[in-house]
């Protein structure tokens, strides 16, 4: 059984849903804090299967062992996903975040000790990188101090698993995502931005759906191909899938004290600008958008080297730029439809 902390997010319930067609019993761990419970029912048309649901807050360690006494003994691996996310929240609350990220990682590897749980899956973030040197960045790239908390949690994090590793029979992967966006073919999930999107995709559709009324490109005069910045957007279903080799990766291997670190991207940069023009392709919708300033805290560009991930997991991301952007619009109509 593989517990999913999280598993009602974004990146959670499309792991959920390629863990169950791989025929995982699958068990959801979330809080609710940002996500609803209804996303279990839409997993659940998708596969035809409904996750085993416990409503508790991972960083309460008392409420998360309660529910650990119910279903430890029968999992043998984790993938931590429940994090709070929001760098500019974090900027402002930065105890919140440390709290909420750190306490739960740490209630979770608790847990992990006393049932004899042997496999995590960690979610980690490209944020790490900062602003890389040269790109494209490998798992060998220098990390850089953060520029959040939000940020630091997950450095922190990294470290956190890498040390306890050393001590505990735990074998641990964290994997860095690069900008995951997109949603399942089935449009039932997605990612789902609570008020004014601080993220390029789900500004441009809800601006494609005349909720915005123009989106703002910060800053086009960035030392890139066009000026405006460049990120490495991965497909929320490549991703989801990349935990599935992760989590086989560790079920086969034999030390009993092991971490690895892999980055989870597409090894292509994309402009802001780039995204834009592969939007109208897709979905033949152009974005009324204009340049404003820069945004504090943007790098100019970070993309990945996927060669460790492509050859120590056997994967590999599958879908392109266009797919991803239109599966995200297919999934902001049909939410739109459901909630008219
Ligand atoms: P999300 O907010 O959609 O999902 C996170 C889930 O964790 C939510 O359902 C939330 O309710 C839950 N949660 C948060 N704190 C909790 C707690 N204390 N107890 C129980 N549940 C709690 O986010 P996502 O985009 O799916 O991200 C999943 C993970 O991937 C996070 O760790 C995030 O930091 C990381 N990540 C995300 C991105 C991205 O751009 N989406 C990029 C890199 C890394
Ligand atoms: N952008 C705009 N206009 C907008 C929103 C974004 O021009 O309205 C630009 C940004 O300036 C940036 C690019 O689009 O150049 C991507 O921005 P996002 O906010 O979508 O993504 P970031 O790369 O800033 O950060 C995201 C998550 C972080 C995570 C990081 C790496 O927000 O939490 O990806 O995974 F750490």
């Amino acid at each position: 059984m593989v517990i999913v902390t999280g598993g009602t997010g974004y990146i959670g319930s499309h792991t959920c849903v390629e863990l169950i067609n791989n025929g995982y019993d699958v068990v959801v761990l979330d809080n609710l804090s940002n996500s609803d419970e209804s996303v279990l029912n839409s997993i659940e048309e998708i596969t035809g299967k409904r996750p085993q649901f416990f409503k508790v807050d991972i960083d309460n360690a008392e409420q998360l062992a309660l529910v650990f006494n119910k279903i430890g003994s029968q999992a043998e691996s984790i993938i931590h996903f429940a994090a709070k996310k929001a760098v500019g929240e974090s900027v402002n609350e930065p105890l919140l975040y440390y709290r909420n990220n750190l306490d739960s990682l740490m209630n979770i590897l608790v847990e992990m000790e006393r049932f004899q749980i042997p496999n995590l899956v960690f979610s980690s973030s490209c944020t790490v990188y900062g602003q890389p040197d040269v790109c494209p960045v490998t798992e060998a790239t220098p990390r850089k101090e953060a520029e959040s908390p939000y940020g630091n949690t997950k450095s922190m994090c990294e470290d956190i698993i890498r040390d306890t590793s050393r001590v505990q029979q735990l074998k641990a992967i964290s994997l860095r995502y690069f900008n995951p966006i997109g949603a399942h073919e089935s449009a039932k999930i997605g990612e789902l931005p609570v008020g004014v999107p601080n993220n390029l995709v789900p500004f441009v559709t809800q601006t494609a759906a005349g909720i915005r009324k123009e989106l703002t490109i910060f800053g086009d005069d960035y030392d890139t191909i066009d000026g405006t910045c460049v990120r490495d957007y991965i497909h929320v279903v490549d991703l989801a899938k990349a935990h599935l080799r992760a989590l086989r990766k560790l079920e086969v291997e034999t030390r009993q004290n092991s971490y690895d670190i892999f980055n989870i991207g597409t090894g292509k940069g994309s402009s802001v600008l780039e995204v834009v023009n592969a939007f109208k392709k897709a979905t033949g919708i152009s974005v009324n958008y204009k340049i404003g300033s820069r945004r504090n805290g943007d790098i100019t560009a970070v993309y990945a080297d996927t060669t460790k991930a492509n050859t120590e997991l056997n994967w590999k991301s599958e879908l392109g730029l266009e797919e991803a952007l239109r599966s995200s619009w297919n999934w902001e109509r049909n939410y739109r439809k459901i909630r008219a």
